[in-house]
């Protein structure tokens, strides 16, 4: 199959990359901006026809949360816009699109492992766009598979693990909340569960929670990252509202993988991929 790899220079675009070798059955073919826009329909159709392209798999988002307070309109532009035209892109080949979408769409005022059907309530611009963003993929009637995933890290860009350790080489200690729970997600895991859902093959349209096994705060995770990195730096647990943020963060995030794992993909232990992402990061050094 050749396969469409949008948002290709972001940390799941790149742990695509990464795993591509395990399928050797496919093609990959990788983009990002400026070259490849997927608000640009006629660029992406080109492109599809061109190529012969038999599946999108779509990593582009606009990804920051805080910001898109400010700047809705950009938000709206590629979450919402550039996911329905990679939908009807989609739908005019007949391939199937898989699409990555976040916990942002809850509120995160639960207490239970958040199902697909659970009920959606953003509170964040984000998490707004991300939500219309799924209804408007749905709305252009593509075979399409919606992953929504939370606490994405990886080896790549900027993310949580990568500040951690920056922040262990210029501090001697730190205040991180723990009162927001959740389950972090290794994009390398990501990547390859969605490979598993677009190998099963992908009809109509469906929704899929996927993130590491296990429920920590994001105290815990600064903890164990440290542990694993061996840095000495003194952590302290704090409250969310000691930490001002302009988006009100999820307090349970935490996402129930009953469904994809049904679907035949493999959930590994937070602790057990934060080991393979620190021992990947050092040895990179
Ligand atoms: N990061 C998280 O913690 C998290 C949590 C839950 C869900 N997710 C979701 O997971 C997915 C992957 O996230 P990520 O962390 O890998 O994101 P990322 O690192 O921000 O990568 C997104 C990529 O998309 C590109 N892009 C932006 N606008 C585009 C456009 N119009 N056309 C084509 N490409 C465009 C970005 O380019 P520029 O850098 O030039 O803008 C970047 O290379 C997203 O759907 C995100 O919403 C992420």
């Amino acid at each position: 199959m050749k396969i469409l790899v949008t948002g290709a220079n972001g940390q799941l675009g790149r742990s695509m990359r990464k795993i591509s070798g395990e399928y050797p059955q496919h093609e990959f073919l990788f983009t990002d901006m400026p070259e490849m826009d997927i608000t640009e329909k006629a660029g992406i159709e080109a492109f599809v026809r061109e190529n012969g392209v038999q599946a999108i798999v779509n990593c582009a988002a606009y990804t920051a949360v805080d910001r898109a307070e400010t700047e809705p309109k950009q938000a709206e532009k590629i979450n919402v816009l550039g996911t329905k035209v990679l939908g009807e892109v989609a739908k005019m080949f007949s391939i199937p699109l898989i699409h990555i979408s976040t916990d942002y769409v809850f509120c995160g005022e639960g207490c239970h492992p958040l199902k697909e059907t659970d009920a959606t309530a953003p509170t964040g611009v984000y998490g707004k766009t991300k939500l219309e963003g799924e209804k408007a993929l749905e709305s252009t009637g593509c075979d399409a598979a919606i992953i929504r995933t939370a606490w994405l890290y990886s080896e790549f860009g900027g993310n949580f693990v990568k500040t951690m350790l920056r922040l262990a080489g210029e501090r001697d200690a730190l205040n991180v909340v723990y009162d927001q729970v959740g389950s972090p997600t290794y994009a390398t895991d990501l990547a390859r569960a969605l490979m598993t859902v677009l190998n099963n093959g992908v009809q109509g349209l469906s929704i899929y929670h996927f993130s590491n096994e296990g429920a920590i705060s994001w105290y815990d995770f600064a903890k164990a990252i440290f542990e694993e990195s061996g840095d000495k730096i003194s952590v302290s647990p704090i409250e969310s509202d000691k930490y001002p943020s302009p988006t009100k963060r999820p307090a349970y995030s935490v996402l129930s993988k009953e469904k994809i794992k049904e679907a035949g993909v493999t959930v590994p232990y937070w602790k057990d991929s934060l080991k393979e992402c620190i021992r990947l990061l050092k040895s990179s050094k």
